[in-house]
């Protein structure tokens, strides 16, 4: 079987079947450029069907790089408020802000010049490339991860690795039709190719599949160890008025209402500690009622009965969860 035909199956299958997503109507090559961008950063860390009304409502509203290049921020982010890592948007700002200092308002088409944009990374970069420029590239997201260890029934630790599976992307081959390509394979994975119970009976790669063959469909996921850290948390309450700080000292959720937290050595009653994982972090977090002592920097006092009124990132509305509101 040759990369060809593999191609010509993936995109016949994938012009019948595909989802009609926002992004992927027929616009100018600008509107491609910038959809592109903006989806792409909200598909990082969500979810297709979580992110199609934040994608609406965005671009509705901030038509085009040049509008978010100059939006105030606390705008902004009320445009990604439940989505969640918070960092993409302003980073989506900053890399706006670049392009229409350095680019007249574009996104530069090679794939170095993409990676040096705050919040592209290696999978963005070729996101973009494929699929706002058409060009030969594919991004290995889960969804194309899973359908090369599938295809090829990949399961050794050495064969699950990032660099194995770039290798073995060639598998894949490519086509003149880069942007449908890529979204083909991506649709393919999160359709048919699911990580459980896959739809191998609907599947146009059925006759090529190792996995399909062995009737052996688990998938083995790279162990990516997450770095433990301790956390203390204060609640200073007064009433129904808690103590928010604007976080300006950790990397997540920079500029975001959060209780105040410093970092502690791993505690000895680590059993009472709240779990959070964030990014790549086992976040441990010990929640102490405190007094209010002297002036806290940076703080605002919270109405707990009107949470719904604040921008607060979900981090802060679980604490507020298990503290009993709402
Ligand atoms: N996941 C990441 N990018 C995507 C896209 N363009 N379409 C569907 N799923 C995606």
């Amino acid at each position: 079987m040759t990369k060809s035909i593999l191609t010509k199956k993936i995109l016949y299958w994938y012009d019948k079947n595909k989802r009609s997503l926002p992004w992927r109507k027929k616009f100018s090559q600008v509107k491609r450029e910038y959809y592109t961008l903006v989806s792409e950063f909200m598909l990082q860390q969500t979810q297709v069907a979580t992110v199609i009304p934040y994608f609406n409502n965005f671009i509705k509203d901030i038509p085009d790089i040049r509008s978010l290049s100059k939006i105030k921020e606390h705008k902004l982010i009320k445009y990604w408020e439940g989505l969640g890592y918070y960092s993409r948007v302003r980073n989506l700002k900053k890399t706006a802000q670049i392009l229409e200092k350095n680019f007249k308002g574009r996104l530069p088409s090679t794939i170095e010049e993409l990676k040096l944009l705050p919040g592209i990374g290696n999978y963005t970069a070729n996101a973009i490339m494929a699929i706002g420029f058409n060009k030969p590239f594919i991004p290995l997201d889960g969804n194309i991860e899973r359908v090369i260890k599938r295809l090829l029934n990949l399961k050794l630790s050495k064969e699950i690795t990032k660099e194995n599976l770039i290798k073995n992307k060639k598998i894949l081959g490519t086509s003149i039709r880069a942007s449908d390509y890529a979204q083909a394979l991506m649709e393919l994975g999160a359709m048919i190719c699911r990580p459980k119970n896959p739809l191998c009976h609907q599947c146009p790669l059925i006759k090529n599949c190792k996995s399909f063959k062995k009737k052996d469909f688990e998938i083995i996921k790279e162990r990516k160890k997450k770095i433990d850290r301790f956390y203390l948390l204060e609640v200073y309450r007064k009433n129904d008025q808690f103590l928010l700080i604007k976080n300006t000292k950790f990397n997540f959720l920079k500029n975001l209402k959060i209780f105040p937290m410093k970092q502690i050595s791993k505690p000895d009653n680590l059993e009472k500690a709240l779990n959070f994982k964030i990014s790549n972090m086992n976040m441990n977090i010990m929640i102490r009622f405190s007094k209010i002592k002297g002036a806290i920097p940076n703080s605002s006092w919270i109405d707990s009965s009107k949470l719904d009124s604040y921008t607060l990132p979900t981090f802060t509305k679980k604490i507020f969860s298990y503290l009993g509101k709402k």
